[in-house]
């Protein structure tokens, strides 16, 4: 009939033949995924590796909640397409952790209870790292200034700050040149 939507499985198969497989490597494992060449590196950690731990707030690169780390480098991974990140090391929250050793700064944000809700905290933590690593962590005020790409809705800076200073003292910068 003339208008008429095409059947449902002729729209799955429209949407299989324009996805390509893209290998990413996230926390050190390889994976290869059907993907939709406009598939973010945020959604396809969360719907296709159903790593979860990175959160989409805003899917505008305004909040900081989806910051992972690509090759030791803090990116917000709602602006990047997981096509154009093939053959990058990516650490999400879920691979900071070595076993059950928390990160130093996972560890100093249940110290200083740095979160209330949570949601903004994985974003928090992974850029909090980059930040360390940077060498931008050596005053509450640099600190501020360097993680002010991530909003905390229920306003823990403070506990944020004092946990990313409580961090830098035990792993300090990345050592540069
Ligand atoms: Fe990426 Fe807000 S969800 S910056
Ligand atoms: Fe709730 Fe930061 S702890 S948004």
């Amino acid at each position: 009939m003339p208008g008429a939507a095409p059947p449902a499985n002729a729209q799955t198969t429209a949407a299989e033949s324009s996805s390509a497989n893209v290998t990413l490597r996230v926390n050190g494992a390889e994976h290869s995924l059907p993907l939709d060449p406009r598939t973010t590196l945020l959604d396809a950690l969360r719907e296709h590796l159903h790593l979860n731990g990175s959160k989409k707030g805003c899917g505008l690169g305004q909040c900081g909640a989806c910051t992972v780390l690509m090759d030791g480098k803090r990116v917000k991974s709602c602006l990047s397409l997981a096509a154009l990140v093939e053959g990058r090391e990516i650490t999400t929250i879920e691979g900071l952790a070595q076993g059950d050793q928390l990160h130093p700064l996972q560890a100093a944000f249940i110290e200083r209870d740095a979160f209330q809700c949570g949601y903004c905290t994985s974003g928090q933590i992974m850029a909090g790292v980059a930040c360390i690593a940077e060498g931008h962590a050596s005053s509450p005020q640099e600190i501020r200034e360097w993680m002010s790409g991530n909003i905390c809705r229920c306003g823990a800076y403070d506990n944020i700050v004092a946990a990313i200073q409580d961090a830098a003292g035990v792993t300090g910068p990345a050592r540069r040149g």
